[in-house]
């Protein structure tokens, strides 16, 4: 039988990525590999899925249970993010579409970058050279952009999942941090002392973090998990950093405390809203500001989007996905 018979299943790349992912889904389907640089918009969406089985997507795409109406021969969303508050897991399971997600590939790498944001805050490193670019460097002084140490602060974690452990393991064993941390649940003893660290409530946790390191899930329950009240409880020298998710944190609550200095300093990689920024946090310059890029190394990315399309062929073609949510 010829291999590209049209009645092989048609699955849709929603973003541009890899050559090599397309070409290796292409071994099973008929592939349908957006190429532009901005991300479909809903309706776009929808009128390149009609006739699709299936989908590879990323951390943006919207998929809600009226896309899957209007779409209704989809059997498979694969995304290559491990956040998939994009993705309406319910609606996809009640109409037996399976979802699956990309945790694992990317974990050490979004610790590095967590870590690094984190130092970056904490030494001030983005506007110290905003200030040199700017040519107003003339002399030496003690006090010139001192910030806060690092080495030997207590780390408040609030999320412990792969992610969290990773910093953990970063903050305890480099840097000789005591490290606590909340999560919805407590980790097993064994796993507590792997990461050395100590589990406290989320009050105690914003009052005794040096550095506090955000990698929650973004759900209804941690919508706003940070707002006005808790960064009411931080010290004044603290620092935060997000690398979870923009609607975590409340982002106008956070731009009026660095504002106010009520915190020292912030570092942030996601926004609520994101491509947008919220105005106020552009300017103030107590806070450094990436663009949604904790996990791009190449070598990470490429992981991700391979762990997407293994999935993806798994779910099409009868196996069993290796990390669906909803198998
Ligand atoms: C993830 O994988 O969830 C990252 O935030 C990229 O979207």
């Amino acid at each position: 039988m010829n291999s590209s018979s049209s009645t092989r299943p048609r699955v849709l790349v929603a973003r541009r990525l890899f050559p090599e992912i397309t070409e290796r889904l292409s071994a099973h389907f008929e592939v349908d590999a957006y190429a532009g640089v901005a991300p479909l918009s809903p309706s776009e969406l929808v009128a390149r899925l009609q006739g699709c089985a299936g989908v590879l997507v990323t951390g943006t795409e919207r998929i809600d249970a009226a896309l899957l109406e209007a779409c209704p021969a989809l059997r498979a969303v694969c995304s290559m993010a491990v956040g998939y508050n994009n993705i309406d897991v319910a609606a996809c399971t009640a109409r037996r579409v399976l979802v699956s997600n990309a945790p694992g590939v990317l974990t050490e790498t979004t610790a590095d970058f967590g870590f690094a944001l984190m130092m970056a805050t904490a030494r001030r490193i983005s506007e110290s050279e905003h200030w040199l670019r700017a040519g107003q460097w003339k002399q030496w002084s003690y006090d010139l952009f001192a910030g806060s140490d690092v080495h030997g602060a207590t780390l408040g974690i609030l999320g412990m999942g792969r992610i969290g452990q990773a910093i953990a393991r970063r903050g305890a064993l480099g840097f000789g941090m005591s490290v606590a941390y909340h999560n919805r649940s407590r980790l097993p003893p064994a796993d507590e002392a792997a990461v050395s660290a100590r589990y406290v409530d989320l009050p105690e946790l914003l009052r005794i973090a040096d550095h506090l390191v955000i990698v929650v899930p973004y759900t209804p329950q941690t919508h706003h998990l940070i707002g006005a009240a808790e960064l009411a409880l931080m010290k004044p020298t603290a620092t935060l950093t997000n690398i979870a998710r923009g609607g975590v944190v409340d982002d106008r609550a956070l731009a009026e405390a660095l504002k106010l200095r009520r915190i020292a300093a912030a570092g942030l990689d996601v926004f609520e809203g994101e491509p947008q920024v919220h105005p106020d946090l552009l300017t103030v310059p107590n806070v450094v500001l990436t663009p949604h890029i904790a996990s791009a190394s190449l070598p990470t990315r490429r992981a991700m989007a391979e762990l997407a399309a293994t999935n993806l062929v798994a779910a099409l073609t009868g196996a069993q996905p290796p990390t669906a949510l909803n198998p």
